[in-house]
């Protein structure tokens, strides 16, 4: 019932919000006029229902509540906010980004800021409730579903305008963690699809660390999993932009490396000849391997034992042992 009453008011907002990009001055000349700056067409506009709210104090919680809408729903929506003692829209002056579920309801809302932000958040997210529960949610679902399904592969992005712009340039195999770091609901709704996961996150090494984070859990999910390395300050959105669609679609394709080797690889480096760093490697990439299920998937295992045990040159029985501790 509750759950009802936020998906019509959602719902009623995105409309609203789209009415006001595309239909008004304020939503032309500035929401509009961003998103077009941001090279994202009409079709692509229309295919998100990106939106716009207007930059006044409550144009839109005034307009929802004349239409009869509940004022306690439309704060547990996160739209709407108290200021002052008197209700106030949340999103204003910010382009929005609708979340849909996989049924294409909407959970909630992303609202960026134009311009600068340095005073305020970049972003601001629906907060959670009884429809919108952050780890359970991953942006662009609903527009991937299909195209994971048919080419047996998820490509997992940080931001909303990734998903978005990869979709114009015909990559729509394409969800987004939204920012967080993965969450085991979040993999098992990717698994639901596919088996074979690609990280595309951004080219610093905040992105790279969240991308190791995900690492184990998502072997132990049953993923393959494999990471695209974007150049320095790029994500796949500037990316994309910069040298285009099928320049970009190649790139992903020659860059496409195995998420477990390269842990090693950066590790090793990062070791040197510091012995004691590099056993502690060797027990890590140990584990890392005993996650793989051994039962479903034998040779994968032994693939990786045979590759790790190569690049660590050490025995590959002496990890084949390691790796059964691990293994309870
Ligand atoms: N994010 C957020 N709140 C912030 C910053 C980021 O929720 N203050 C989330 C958003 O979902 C965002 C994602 O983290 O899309 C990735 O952040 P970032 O790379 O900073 O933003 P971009 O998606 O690249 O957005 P833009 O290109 O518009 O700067
Ligand atoms: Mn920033
Ligand atoms: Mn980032
Ligand atoms: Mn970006
Ligand atoms: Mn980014």
């Amino acid at each position: 019932q509750l759950a009802d009453s936020l998906f019509i008011i959602n719902n009623y907002a995105r409309d609203y919000f789209q009415e006001t990009l595309f239909n008004s001055e304020e939503g032309q000349s500035v929401g509009l006029s961003y998103f077009e700056e941001r090279g994202f067409t009409e079709e692509t506009i229309r295919k998100f229902q990106l939106g716009y709210c207007l930059n006044t104090r409550d144009t839109f919680v005034h307009t929802a509540l004349a239409k009869g809408y509940n004022l306690e729903y439309l704060q547990k929506t996160g739209l709407v906010t108290i200021r002052n003692e008197q209700p106030a829209d949340n999103y204003r002056g910010r382009v929005i980004f609708p979340i849909h579920n996989q049924s294409g309801k909407i959970l909630g809302f992303g609202a960026r800021i134009l311009g600068k932000h340095d005073r305020a958040p970049k972003y601001i997210n629906s907060p959670e409730n009884e429809i919108y529960i952050k780890s359970r949610v991953l942006y662009g679902t609903y527009f991937a579903r299909h195209a994971i399904d048919r080419q047996d592969e998820c490509l997992l992005v940080e931001g909303y305008t990734d998903v978005v712009s990869l979709h114009q340039a015909g990559v729509e195999n394409v969800v987004a963690s939204s920012g967080t770091s993965l969450t085991q609901d979040q993999l098992r709704l990717i698994r639901k699809y596919t088996n074979n996961l690609t990280i595309l996150y951004d080219g610093d090494s905040a992105g790279v660390k969240a991308a190791l984070r995900g690492l184990d859990m998502a072997v132990e999910e049953g993923l393959n999993v494999r990471l695209v390395l974007f150049p320095d300050k790029e994500d796949p959105d500037s990316y994309v932009r910069k040298i285009g669609a099928d320049a970009f679609r190649e790139f992903i394709a020659e860059n496409k490396q195995d998420f477990i080797l390269f842990k090693l690889h950066t590790s090793l480096q990062d070791a040197g000849n510091d012995t004691q760093k590099k056993a502690q490697l060797v027990n890590e990439i140990a584990e890392t391997i005993s996650k793989i299920d051994k039962v479903e998937d034998f040779t994968k295992q032994q693939d990786y034992i045979r590759q790790c045990s190569q690049l660590l040159k050490i025995d590959e029985q002496g990890l084949v042992q390691l790796v059964n501790k691990f293994i309870r």
